[in-house]
């Protein structure tokens, strides 16, 4: 048995320890909850900027999907590389038959793709392609036909001056390996007068690139 005078030390040192924890531990307790209120609200402000955003990407996702499914199949990119040239005739020219017809006055030639000392427009990337040929006769009794060829094939054909001198235009488009060349050539058995002074014109551009 312990004495009785031991017992009541003991008694009193552990009902002040108790005391001490308590006070400790609920000025802790206090701080953490704050703390934890204040975690709360944060995430709460974290979370709603997440559903803000979600929404956003939403949106963002679903203009893409559409645009996707109604303009572009998949293989199409946007053209965001500037492939695009205009030539034109700057003196009369007496081409002999079947040959190129060269138009020497460049005005726009983006990536170089024309070469006017060739005639022929070479395509850098595989996609769908837009020609237009305009080609105006000198002589009334000298009319001017020729044709856009692709490589080796026939993709379009102009003739003008039956009638009196007045211009002949065609535009055509046509999809395009990457290397494929496009150019204008005389009729077999014809030579072709074609008038200068930059009536007579040869454009074409990339329109939607393929991958
Ligand atoms: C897109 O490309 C794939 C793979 O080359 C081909 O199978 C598919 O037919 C193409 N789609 C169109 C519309 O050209
Ligand atoms: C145009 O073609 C000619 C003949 O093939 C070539 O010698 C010349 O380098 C080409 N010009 C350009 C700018 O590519």
């Amino acid at each position: 048995m312990l004495p009785v005078r031991l017992l009541l030390l003991l008694a009193v040192f552990s009902s002040v320890r108790t005391t001490i924890l308590e006070n400790v531990d609920k000025a802790d307790l206090e701080a953490v909850r704050i703390r934890l209120m204040e975690e709360k609200a944060k995430r709460l402000l974290l979370q709603n900027d997440v559903d803000v955003l979600m929404l956003k990407f939403e949106e963002l996702k679903r203009k893409c999907d559409q645009r996707d499914e109604h303009v572009f199949d998949g293989n199409v990119t946007l053209v965001t590389h500037s492939i695009a040239f205009t030539a034109t005739l700057s003196a009369d020219m007496l081409f002999p038959s079947g040959t190129i017809l060269t138009f020497d006055h460049v005005r726009v030639n983006e990536d170089n793709c024309y070469n006017s000392s060739t005639g022929k427009f070479r395509a850098s990337f595989r996609g769908l392609y837009s020609f237009s040929v305009t080609v105006l006769p000198v002589l009334s009794s000298h009319p001017v036909g020729c044709f856009i060829m692709k490589d080796n094939d026939e993709i379009g054909r102009v003739y003008t001056g039956d009638t009196g001198i007045a211009t002949g235009s065609v535009t055509v488009v046509t999809m395009m390996d990457k290397g494929q060349e496009v150019y204008l050539k005389g009729r077999h058995n014809h030579q072709e007068y074609v008038q200068g002074a930059h009536w007579s014109t040869f454009t074409g551009l990339l329109l939607y690139r393929y991958n």
